[in-house]
């Protein structure tokens, strides 16, 4: 019963409908103690929001946020915290049309058939709108995260047919400075032209996003069925809109021989257990290993196209659904900082649960 609620010990559950009040997130678990920045969940916030540009959704939400609870002069007092973020720009009538209709590649028939009533404005609660909630958490998150050097950085790598060159290093600051979030800017601007495009022939295209994590401890992941790269494969799939992921080496594993594939082991200069190539993606036996921990994760042409299609309505009578309201052409510029937020809330949960693992762990 009831999906709404992610994670064991770093625990959040969201609410909200992309055309109701608001969204908001309860955070249970935060260690008391931690330098709540609201300055920076905002920021973060407003790397997902709409109409921060011209190729994603026109709509228009600041994403300002309210601490309800949970904190007192910035710090958190380990009681949970209560996030509110007030939609300021609803327009229900953009949708008024499809409230009997089901629209193809939507949740619409699904909702429909599970809950027997559905909110058809904007999606409701199957809208991307409530990925913001994951956002606000995964900044809280975040900001835990620093204080062990553990840092997350996500970015385009596809959309549709474009494939950037692969970047060794992604800087934050290149895929903060175009409007797709790609690492290379060559392929930025070519992206941005195509979805562009995209966008004037009415439809959609979809796209690759690419995270690597620097900095995780090696012991994070509960073996058997909460293995780190299982979670970290949940809370990707969770996203709306996803349709595939995978880790290190992932499907290309296929092909290889182990030969090849095997990662050999040496002991850097410190001593340090390290291997010489990582296509284990920084997870072994579902447990990090302290090396990068790299994955990627697909996202499909959106659902809405400015098009007429053919579908059937709640009475099961043929009719067509056409495209109207606010829209994205291409999800994964937006995606990125939602992929970093439930990559941090996954980390997290990880870290507090393996301080449980060792005796002297728990009696230190
Ligand atoms: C950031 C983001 C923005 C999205 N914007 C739209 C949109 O404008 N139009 C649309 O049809 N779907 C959009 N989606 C996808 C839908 O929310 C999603 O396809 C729908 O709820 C059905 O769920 P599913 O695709 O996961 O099966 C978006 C997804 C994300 C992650």
């Amino acid at each position: 019963m009831g999906g709404s609620t992610f994670g064991k010990i770093w625990q959040f559950t969201s609410f909200g409908e992309s055309h109701g009040v608001g969204i908001g997130v309860v955070i249970e678990g935060c260690p008391a103690g931690l330098e709540i920045d609201k300055t920076f969940i905002e920021t973060e916030l407003a790397k997902r929001r709409p109409g921060q540009s011209a190729i994603v959704t026109q709509r228009q939400e600041p994403d300002t946020c309210e601490i309800l609870s949970g904190t007192m002069e910035g710090v958190s007092t380990g009681t949970p915290i209560a996030i509110w973020i007030a939609n300021q720009n609803q327009q229900p009538k953009d949708y008024n049309h499809i409230a009997d209709k089901f629209r193809p590649s939507h949740a619409d028939y699904t909702y429909t058939a599970k809950y027997g009533i559905r909110d058809y404005r904007g999606g409701g609660r199957s809208s991307a709108r409530e990925t913001a909630a994951r956002v606000a958490a995964g900044a809280i998150a975040k900001l835990l995260l620093k204080h062990l050097g553990v840092d997350i950085t996500a970015y385009v790598s596809q959309v549709g047919h474009i494939i950037a060159p692969n970047v060794d290093h992604p800087s934050k600051d290149t895929i903060e400075s175009n409007v797709v979030r790609c690492a290379h800017t060559v392929a930025a601007v070519e992206m941005e032209e195509y979805i562009k495009q995209i966008r004037k022939e009415g439809d959609t295209i979809g796209g690759m996003i690419r995270c690597v994590i620097k900095g995780t401890p090696a012991g994070l992941g509960e073996p058997v069925y909460d293995r780190l790269h299982a979670d970290l494969g949940k809370s990707m799939l969770s996203i709306n809109a996803v349709k595939g992921y995978d880790y290190g080496s992932g499907f290309d594993a296929v092909t290889m021989k182990g030969s090849d594939h095997n990662d050999a082991y040496y002991a850097d200069n410190d001593g340090k257990v390290k291997t010489s190539t990582n296509f284990s993606g920084g997870i072994q036996g579902g447990i990090s290993n302290g090396l990068d921990i790299y994955f990627r994760v697909a996202f499909k042409p959106v659902a809405t196209i400015m098009q007429d299609q053919q579908s059937v309505d709640k009475a099961g009578k043929d009719v067509i659904v056409t495209g109207k309201g606010r829209h994205d052409p291409c999800v994964v510029p937006r995606a990125v900082p939602i992929v970093e937020a439930m990559a941090a809330n996954v980390l997290v949960d990880h870290l507090l649960r393996s301080k449980t693992s060792k005796l002297s762990d728990v009696i230190e």
